[in-house]
Formats: C-alpha cells, structure tokens, sequence
C-alpha cells in the first residue's frame, strides 16, 4: 500500500503538470530541498536549513507558531462570519442574533472568532516576552522586533475595531468610552477621534469605518507584516542561538564548526 502511494507520489511529481507548476523537479537529495523552498514563491520566505534545536519546544515555547495559527483561524471563521453580516444599523445587531439563535453552528462560529481574538492578543504578548528573555530582540534582530511591536500593535487594534461589530450596548459604550479617550491627545486628538468615527458620534458611520477597518485594511497589514517577520528570521541567521549554548552542540547540528553569533547563511556557505 505505502509502495503504491510513493509510485503514485514520484509519477507525479515526474508529470508535466506538476514540474509546469514546481520548477525545482522531483528528487530527495539537500539541493532539490533546498531548490523547492527557494523557487516557491510562499515558501521562500523561509529558511532553506534550520537548526534542529530551534525546532524542540524549549527553544521558542512555538508561540510564535501558536500567534500564527490563532491569525489564520480568525481568518478562516472572519470569512464565514462575513457570509451573514451586514454592516448596516440596525441590522448588524439582528445578524448577530440570527446567528446565535437561527444559523447552524453559528453560535460556535461567533465563540470560536471571539475566543480566538482573545488567545491571539495572549499569545502575542506571550510570544514578546519569550522573545525578550531570550534575547533575541539584539542586534542584528532590532528591526524585526520593531516589526513585532507594529505587529502587536495591529493585533490590537483588530480586537478594538471587531469589538464595535455586534452593535449592542457593550459595544456601543465600550468604544464611545475608547474613542473618547483619543480625543484626548493633545492638539490632533478631535481630529483623530472625528477620523477614527468618520463624525462625532459613534454611529452608522463609524459602523461601517470600523468594519472596513477590520475585515480589510487591518488583516491586509497583518498578513504583508507577518510575511515580513518570517522573511526577516530567515536574514537574520534563522533563530537566536543563546550566548551560553556550548559550542560542540552547536556544530554537531550544522553543517560545520559554528561559532554562537554564526548565522545559517555563513554555515550553509560552508563546505
Ligand atoms: C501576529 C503576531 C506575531 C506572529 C504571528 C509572530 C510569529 C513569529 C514566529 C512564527 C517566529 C519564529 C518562532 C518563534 O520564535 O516562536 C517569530 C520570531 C520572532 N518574533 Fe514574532 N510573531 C508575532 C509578534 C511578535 C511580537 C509582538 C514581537 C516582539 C515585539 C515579535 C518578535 C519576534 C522576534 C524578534 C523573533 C525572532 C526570535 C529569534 O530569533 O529567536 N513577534 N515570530
């Protein structure tokens, strides 16, 4: 059975229409692996070599992985959420009924968006200190640290921009309350407030702003950024390697003689 599968795989993987589509062709060996990560535009964001200690949990606790995978099922039930949602007062807030009481599943799709929004925001808060304890914000990792911050940032404001979608009183008062506070910055605060509202009033105005804001704009960034992060791990060496590791372990796992501060691409030169 496992034989005729892996004909069956290596027929099509020698087939026109799958080398049309992967140029690196078939073949098991380090070059053809390394050759269908870099020719694949959404893989080749990632490193081609890793080291086997960063994939152990202790290394990074995966929360990053974990922000990553709560993203992706915000995505996925924000999609199917967008199937029954208007944007519209007073409709948004009986779409949120008919989704509690009418449609199928609907109440466990609502919890599982809800839920996840709230790991998501734990996680990444989580994913920060790891990444603090361990050092990795140093150089030459400063920029994707920063990238990290805008990342938290937009991880938030798409809790606060999907907190106005069910138009209830919670809703309704939590971001009168949030949006009254940054009229309090000094000088442009009425202007971000009336920016942030489109008007004065929360509102069908600022229902509609808000969902834009939170099915669209916000996710788009989320998405561009998150593929910046990743492409960043990859120029800056792979993940932080501690100071303290001994250096025997660490070239047993590479391709050579490792100092700590090597990155995977001087090892990967290596002969
Ligand atoms: C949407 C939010 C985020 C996602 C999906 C995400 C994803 C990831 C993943 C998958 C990794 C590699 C594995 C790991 O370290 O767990 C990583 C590494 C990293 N992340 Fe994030 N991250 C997010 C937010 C942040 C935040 C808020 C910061 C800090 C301000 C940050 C800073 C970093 C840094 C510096 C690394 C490299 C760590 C190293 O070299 O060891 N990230 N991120």
């Amino acid at each position: 059975m496992q034989s005729r599968i892996s004909t069956n795989l290596e027929r099509l993987r020698a087939s026109r229409l799958w080398n049309s589509i992967f140029r690196s062709g078939s073949g098991t060996s380090t070059l053809h692996r390394s050759m269908a990560i870099q020719q694949n535009v959404f893989l080749h964001i990632l490193p081609t070599k890793v080291r086997r200690r960063m994939l152990n949990f202790d290394a990074t606790w995966y929360l990053g992985t974990l922000t990553l995978g709560t993203f992706l099922v915000l995505v996925i039930t924000g999609i199917l959420l967008m199937f029954y949602y208007h944007p519209s007062v007073p409709q948004a807030y009986f779409d949120m009924k008919d989704l509690r009481y009418v449609v199928s599943s609907g109440l466990f799709l609502r919890n599982l968006h809800r839920w996840s929004a709230h790991a998501m925001v734990l996680l990444a808060f989580a994913h920060l200190f790891r990444v603090f304890y361990r050092g990795a914000y140093r150089p030459p990792r400063e920029f994707n640290w920063v990238v990290g911050i805008i990342l938290l940032l937009v991880t938030l404001l798409l809790s606060y921009t999907g907190y106005l979608l069910p138009w209830d009183q919670l809703a309704f008062w939590a971001i009168t309350v949030g949006s009254n506070i940054s009229s309090a910055v000094p000088f442009v605060g009425q202007k971000i407030h009336f920016l942030l509202l489109g008007g004065n009033l929360v509102n069908a105005n600022a229902l509609l702003r808000f969902y834009v804001l939170h099915c669209v704009i916000l996710p788009l960034a989320a998405v561009m950024l998150i593929a910046v992060h990743f492409w960043r791990i990859r120029k800056d060496g792979g993940l932080y390697v501690q100071q303290s590791e001994p250096v025997a372990q660490c070239a047993e796992e590479t391709a050579g003689p490792a100092t700590t501060e090597e990155t995977a691409e001087e090892v990967m030169a290596k002969p």
